[in-house]
């Protein structure tokens, strides 16, 4: 393959550390960013890998204020477990810093400085949001309302219950969330970065430059640029963030979104800080951004407006091959509702499983389209491919060489047509993943990666080796030579995508530094040697471990059920004639029983005064158990008419509260009085 570049840089979208990672993040961003490192890094480029935490913006002072702390203790917390769990999955970051380290805000301070001096913003003075009682300007996030489409609480920027993007104007009744007084609006300047300055070139540079993007991603870039753009405020009135740099800012912030992809920057000269330069100013560097979709917008207009505003050879990213969403068994995943699978939890639950992870998130990446992960396709994936394709062809292929031959390689003799036929298929599976690779293309290089090992495994079939031990023993050595050759280019293929598999069968083969220029060759394993003992490279998920999945799911489900439970509307008005109407009285129960061949009713047997106990039939049988009521007092309507159920007659309803999931509750008395009492 042709080089028109000496170097890659890749960047993955710095992470907000209000939360751990979850599979979203993983799939959408870091998972194919190190594919693609480690990919790059086998074929001998020179890669460097950028990571680190975004620990700016608003999200990370709210979720300071709910838990009383400060906003650095949160972005401690946050950034270290993010940090350790990303490594532990073998995300191979050159650099995993943080956008609270000095040179950063060193950096972003002094970018904004530079195109401040050069001119480059427009001053502009606007009302907003103020909370007169704190004496504090309220981003959009800190102001709570009543959605006008749906009539539920929301936020200043959208409402969470129906999906509607709002702004702080439309709300009903907006007040704050830091003191709960009512919104008030106060004058306020801020610096913009015309963006419409930059609409031409940015036209030139995607529209016309880079049509090989994904269509998810081009298609977003024109459709922003063909409505026109905008200035756009790049500070903000907010504590916590990277001062502006003039006189006359105090208490402004740059926005987040102008300091954090300058991170990108920061990081690589915190890694660097004396050859820095070339991988973001060398034309003959390419830059990569890998990104989720709701980051497109921020990449592809706005730094890079930023980056030409700033000149000096900044380069522009060559693709930013941005991902959809993964969804979670069927529902948008979601930090603030817990919908997620977080992976420093995964690694807890499943140690020593971070391939099965990677490969799944791989096998199903939202690359063109969202998708869906599930624990079933999580089991079946692990069980059914890994365990049952790959490491079943690995695993045949080194017992075998142990049993027949106590484990040396042996020499490959000549070659008949079933070889010649399997070696041509490994080569063009080989060359298909590369190609798959090269294109940000990761499902579909895992699928090829995986051809391999169903070659392997047909070519076993095929030959039968374990019959040519008693009638062929060269013909034997042969087929095995190239099955362990076989093994090798898994070693190769399968590095990019479940790297600690990969390695242990690199050792188990005693290969040394593996290179891509290796894969879909023949003499990777050198006749004579001793392999290492056989070990399984995967090992069978069980349904209890997938179970106890599934439950801790659906508990959230109810948690958040019960939470999002809102009381019914008011019904319409009555007059009090109607009411009194209704003959309300208190009782005591006598005895209590469940009505046979009924699971949902129990038969009371009440003293409601009259010396004659009342019978009353009830819906309640999976609310209480028969004897929990007996010796306490109820109320009932007394006036209704008889009712026959399941043959007894009931005589009266008794009242209970229908409370969050469906929970029925008994209402009765809260001092004791005499039987037959009205409730008025
Ligand atoms: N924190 C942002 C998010 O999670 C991503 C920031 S990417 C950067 O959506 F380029 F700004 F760093
Ligand atoms: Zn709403």
């Amino acid at each position: 393959m042709q080089q028109d570049h000496k170097r890659t840089l890749i960047t993955t979208a710095l992470p907000y550390a209000n939360g751990p990672v979850h599979i979203g993040h993983l799939a959408g961003v870091y998972v194919p960013a190190d594919i693609y490192a480690r990919f790059l890094r086998l074929r001998g480029e020179d890669v460097l890998m950028i990571g680190g935490s975004d620990e700016h913006g608003v999200p990370i002072t709210i979720k300071a204020r709910e838990e009383g702390v400060t906003p650095q203790d949160i972005v401690d917390r946050y950034h270290a477990i993010i940090r350790d769990s990303m490594k532990e999955l073998g995300i191979t970051f050159d650099i995993y810093s943080r956008t609270t380290s000095d040179i950063h805000r060193h950096t972003a301070s002094e970018f904004f400085r530079h195109l401040y001096d050069q001119g480059k913003f427009v001053v502009k003075t606007s009302e907003q949001p103020y909370d007169a009682e704190a004496g504090e300007f309220l981003a959009d996030r800190y102001v709570a309302g009543t959605c006008p489409h749906c009539g539920k609480e929301a936020y200043g920027d959208q409402c969470e219950a129906c999906g509607s993007s709002l702004s702080v104007t439309d709300l009903i009744d907006p007040h704050s969330r830091l003191t709960s007084a009512p919104v008030s609006w106060r004058e306020t300047t801020h610096w913009y970065l015309p963006l419409q300055d930059y609409e031409q070139a940015l036209r030139k540079w995607i529209l016309d430059g880079h049509r090989e993007w994904k269509t998810n991603v081009y298609g977003q870039c024109k459709s922003w640029l063909d409505m026109g753009l905008q200035p756009r405020a790049v500070s903000r009135d907010l504590k916590w963030g990277v001062p502006v740099p003039v006189e006359g800012a105090e208490g402004k912030v740059l926005y987040v979104w102008f300091d954090a992809p300058i991170g990108y920057i920061s990081n690589t000269k915190e890694l660097l800080p004396d050859s820095w330069e070339k991988w973001w100013k060398d034309p003959e560097t390419r830059i990569i951004n890998f990104i989720g979709k709701d980051n497109i917008v921020f990449h592809c207009i706005v730094f890079p407006a930023m980056l030409m505003a700033y000149g000096d050879g900044f380069q522009l990213p060559d693709n930013v091959p941005a991902n959809e969403f993964l969804n979670l068994e069927g529902d948008k995943i979601s930090t603030s509702r817990n919908w997620a699978v977080w992976l420093h939890e995964y690694l807890r639950d499943f140690p020593g499983r971070q391939d099965t992870l990677r490969y799944v998130l791989t096998a199903n990446a939202p690359e063109a389209k969202d998708n869906d992960f599930t624990w079933a396709d999580f089991q079946a994936r692990n069980n059914n491919e890994l365990v049952a394709i790959l490491g079943n062809f690995v695993n045949r292929a080194t017992v075998l060489t142990h049993k027949y031959l106590g484990g040396t390689v042996p020499a490959a003799g000549e070659l008949t047509d079933i070889d010649r036929t399997m070696q041509r298929e490994v080569a063009e599976a080989s060359a298909r993943l590369t190609e798959a690779l090269s294109t940000f293309h990761f499902r579909e290089g895992l699928r090829e990666a995986m051809e391999i090992a169903r070659i392997g495994n047909r070519y076993l079939q095929e030959t039968q080796p374990w019959q040519l031990a008693k009638t062929d023993t060269a013909r034997m050595e042969t087929v095995l030579n190239l099955s362990l050759q076989i093994c090798a280019n898994l070693a190769i293929a399968f590095t990019p995508f479940t790297p600690f598999a990969a390695s242990r069968l690199a050792a188990m083969l005693r290969l040394g530094d593996l290179s891509w220029n290796q894969l879909g060759s023949f003499d990777i394993v050198a006749a004579g040697i001793e392999i290492a003992q056989p070990e399984l490279l995967f090992e069978k998920i069980e349904d209890e471990a997938i179970q106890r999945q599934t439950e801790r799911l659906e508990e959230i489900k109810r948690t958040n059920k019960l939470k999002a439970w809102r009381p019914e509307p008011q019904a319409p008005d009555i007059d009090i004639d109607t009411f009194d109407r209704a003959d309300i009285r208190v009782g005591t129960v006598l005895e209590c029983t469940k009505v046979p061949k009924a699971d949902k009713l129990l038969r009371f047997s009440i003293d409601d005064g009259t010396g004659t106990p009342r019978t009353i039939v009830s819906g309640i049988a999976q609310h209480y158990a028969p004897e929990e009521l007996v010796g306490k007092q109820v109320c009932f309507i007394a006036n209704l008419p008889p009712r026959k159920l399941k043959g007894i007659e009931s005589q009266g309803m008794i009242l209970s509260a229908a409370s969050a999931g469906g929970k029925l509750v008994v209402i009765g008395p809260t001092g004791a009085v005499s039987p037959g009492s009205q409730v008025k």
